[in-house]
């Protein structure tokens, strides 16, 4: 999706933009533009395309500056291309902003605009933005801004220059994520910390309605009535190593590898020394509320709605609360009954998805309390909520989800353990459920050590068409997990479905070019599995099975399988979902294809 920096400060703009702006790259975009102020003039480029287009454009013109803006658009109105790309500028060309988010009421402003004889040069929504601050302005740029703003519906996150009152970065903010580095006489504008920890980790996080202006020296935010605001500066906890490759070929394989870290990390000092109690900091203040909640329903979008689908069969089997789990797009537009002692749980690894961050806000309007579920700090979604948990999973760069998966599902059983606590639910907390969390990255650790053994089944199955995922119970979502990941990053169609449900309409397509891959564990719902796998051998169906190690029959049933450890039901999900992420990474790459930035697909999806 798209991605802003900013710089302003004593050093070059242009390596300062470049390079954040790459780090930015993993989050999908189609078109990129540069402008940067110079002497007395702007120079801007922009292409479509990677990045690298753009900066085979820069020349040497753009070495002297010390002070720019920098995006990468992911089409939304309009189709990607150099005209349609950022900055965008107002008549006089004199300024220049960069936007992520969607000016809802984009034709009204634009039509008014034109009728007072302002020029469009592109099909976007956020031009308007840079002919309404020219229209509103007389002395300074950030009082243009503030009027300007006073008439925009919608979502923004905007960096703007201009000539007319040069020396300052002017910072925007109003649903879509903006966060100012404060650097060594510089500062920085980013959509995304990733963007500028090379430079600095001291972060401030803007809220919406808020306006920073920054020159090289000082920042000053107030909101759109020129209130001044006080900010408090955070410190970025992680290292650049962490969003660098560190020697694995693409970002998903070296997320997959992390894994057993990941996990270990979401769990550190979670639970009681000595026993397997669990305290979480983030629902401290909320223990009394949590209490008491009668019924959860999960909010997701992508890879963390599959994550949110453990969760229902995890709490409703250990704390019998009942669990509903909705697409946040649809949740949001129809009028879900939220009663008092309904808790909403949003499940993000960004914390910035437009949907999700809209469903907890229709939530809390209804009354119920929110819990967040993020990977990313500081996070819209995370600051929003009423209380939270953070995966502490680093960041992830990778587009299709696999570490911030695997960490979602452990720390909804942290919650199972911790509402078990508070609860009183004895019986939870007297079995060994917690201590199974623990042999966890091991665990994982002993799949990853056999990814040669998927390599060998990936050769084989690369240039198939189709596949189709099937599972049951804990392994269900995994089934549709196992199947996202495939279509994303290896553009094959793949499919996941509940076992059983294969005979209402699957079953149709089953011959010997359709593989299938079944996630049978030895678990409640082994024995209904192994009927389905009968189903589809005797229509000639090749199978690969996900099975637990003890299994020795299953060898005998099926072409291929991949054993994993065994562990208790709820956290079998953790386990099985690996190899799948291993197949569709290998196959994705034997057939060429961009894994870490599949095409179309944006990592953070900060618009309807
Ligand atoms: C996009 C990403 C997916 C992700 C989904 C939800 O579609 O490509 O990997 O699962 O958004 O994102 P979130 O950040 O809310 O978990």
């Amino acid at each position: 999706m798209c991605g802003i920096v900013g710089y302003i400060g004593e050093n070059k703009a242009r390596p300062v933009l470049i390079s954040g702006i790459k780090r930015l790259e993993y989050r999908g975009y189609d078109s990129a533009g540069i402008a940067v102020i110079k002497d007395n003039g702007i120079i801007c480029e922009k292409s479509v395309g990677q990045i690298c287009e753009l900066e085979k454009k820069i020349n040497g013109k753009f070495d002297k500056s010390t002070m720019g803006i920098i995006h990468t658009r992911w089409a939304t109105h309009g189709a990607p291309t150099v005209e349609n790309a950022h900055p965008h500028f107002d008549c006089s060309g004199k300024i220049a902003i960069v936007h992520n988010g969607i000016i809802e009421n984009y034709n009204y402003l634009k039509a008014k605009l034109e009728k007072e004889g302002h020029n469009f040069k592109s099909e976007t929504d956020s031009e308007v933005i840079a002919h309404l601050i020219e229209s509103h302005f007389e002395e300074t740029l950030e009082d243009a801004v503030r009027r300007a703003l006073k008439e925009v519906e919608g979502a923004y996150g905007l960096a703007i220059i201009s000539l007319d009152d040069p020396g300052k970065l002017i910072a925007a903010r109003h649903g879509s994520q903006l966060i100012v580095g404060i650097g060594k006489k510089e500062h920085f504008i980013t959509s995304d910390v990733a963007a500028i920890l090379e430079y600095t980790k001291n972060v401030v996080y803007l809220d919406d309605n808020e306006i920073a202006v920054l020159t090289r020296d000082n920042m000053k935010t107030t909101d759109v009535d020129n209130v001044q605001i006080s900010k408090r500066i955070d410190e970025i906890q992680w290292n650049l190593d962490k969003i660098e490759k560190s020697g694995y070929k693409h970002f998903m394989l070296k997320e997959i590898h992390e894994q057993p870290q990941a996990l270990r990390d979401s769990m550190l000092g979670r639970y009681e020394k000595d026993n397997n109690l669990v305290h979480l900091g983030g629902l401290k203040d909320k223990e009394n509320v949590l209490r008491n909640i009668r019924r959860i329903i999960i909010v997701a979008c992508g890879t963390s709605w599959h994550a949110g689908l453990i969760g229902e069969y995890m709490i409703e089997e250990h704390l019998g609360i009942p669990v509903e789990v909705e697409y946040a797009s649809e949740f949001r537009y129809r009028n879900p009954v939220i009663e008092e002692d309904t808790m909403v749980v949003a499940i993000s690894q960004s914390g910035e998805t437009a949907d999700t961050l809209a469903a907890i806000r229709e939530a809390s309007k209804k009354g119920a309390i929110i819990l967040s579920i993020c990977n990313v700090v500081g996070s819209s979604i995370a600051r929003e909520a009423d209380c939270g948990i953070f995966l502490h999973a680093g960041p992830e760069i990778g587009v299709a989800s696999t570490k911030a998966f695997t960490s979602q599902i452990a720390v909804i059983f942290l919650l199972t353990l911790f509402l078990a606590r508070i609860r009183g639910n004895r019986e939870v907390l007297s079995n060994d459920m917690a201590s199974k969390l623990k042999e966890i990255p091991k665990q994982v650790q002993k799949i990853l050590d056999r990814e040669d053994q998927i390599i060998k089944i990936a050769q084989l199955y690369k240039d198939n068409g189709n596949f189709l995922y099937l599972g049951r119970g804990y392994n269900y979502p995994v089934a549709l997990e196992g199947a996202l990941k495939l279509k994303e990053i290896s553009y094959i169609h793949a499919e996941g479905y509940p076992a059983a449900e294969m005979k209402h309409g699957p079953i149709a397509l089953i011959d010997k070019n359709m593989p299938v891959v079944f996630i049978a564990t030895t678990d409640k719902v082994y024995s209904k599995i192994l009927s389905n796998i009968e189903e589809v051998r005797t229509r000639g169906g090749k199978v690969i099975a996900i099975a637990s190690e003890s299994n020795n029959e299953i060898s005998k049933l099926v072409d291929h399988v991949f054993y994993i450890p065994e562990t208790i039901d709820a956290l079998t999900p953790i386990l099985s979902v690996i190899p799948l992420q291993l197949l569709a990474y290998q196959m994705a790459v034997m057939r060429r294809c961009d894994v870490d930035k599949p095409r179309n697909l944006a990592k953070s999806v900060t618009v309807e």
